[in-house]
């Protein structure tokens, strides 16, 4: 299983403990990205972004919690992420942004709430690189798993065998030592609180056990 670590409320100076975490046995940098339209909170613009993320090493993975989606790939794409990954619920045309991730050369994901069902997207799976789980509400850490979200993580794995899609699972929101065991099906697992709140070294060795 891969991790990819949020920093969305890591502690300050931000830029050193970022660096540090970044240091440790993480697999990705998870950007968690809001723009208080599509979510309520918002967090940082892309500048500041590119300023606090500029001294990591770590493959990124970007979450894209907003409304404007053509206008953040535009903007985050020149990080040159490992994947930026939209909400199916924001857009209209989705076929036609997974084509416009494709071309720039980035790993395409999208991602559903909770309340999505997995049929909703099955059309578009032969296409992705990513599919993200959300198993919190989006738009904020530090919140309980949903329970819920194991069955989707086994849906996408089961459709994934039969059809041989080539995508990852990943899984965001509310994983722990405990609910990490329970999505055993996900190639990814996305933590945020449950490193930020503790000593990251230590949650991390937690998490692999
Ligand atoms: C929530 C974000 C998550 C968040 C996870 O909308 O997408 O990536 O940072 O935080 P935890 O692990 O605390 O649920
Ligand atoms: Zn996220």
């Amino acid at each position: 299983m891969k991790i990819a670590a949020s920093f969305l409320d890591i502690k300050e100076p931000k830029m050193e403990e970022l660096k540090y975490l970044d240091s440790l046995d993480i697999d990705y940098i998870h950007l968690d990205v809001m723009d208080g339209i599509f979510v309520e909170n918002k967090t940082y613009t892309y500048e500041e972004f590119y300023d606090i993320t500029r001294f990591t090493t770590k493959p990124k993975d970007i979450h894209l919690m907003v409304s404007d989606v053509k206008k953040y790939i535009d903007e985050f794409a020149q990080m040159k992420p490992k994947f930026i990954t939209f909400h199916y619920e924001a857009v209209s045309e989705v076929s036609s942004v997974i084509n416009y991730i494709k071309e720039l050369g980035i790993g395409v994901g999208i991602s559903i709430k909770p309340t999505t069902d997995v049929s909703e997207v099955v059309k578009y799976l032969p296409y992705l690189d990513l599919i993200l789980v959300m198993s919190v509400e989006p738009g904020r850490g530090g919140q309980a798993f949903i329970e819920e979200s194991i069955k989707k993580i086994e849906q996408l794995y089961t459709l994934r065998e039969k059809e041989n899609y080539h995508y990852q699972i990943e899984v965001d929101g509310g994983i722990n030592n405990e609910t990490i065991k329970k999505c055993n099906k996900a190639d990814i697992c996305v933590v945020g609180s449950y490193i930020t709140r503790q000593d990251y070294k230590e949650a991390i060795r937690k998490l692999r056990d």
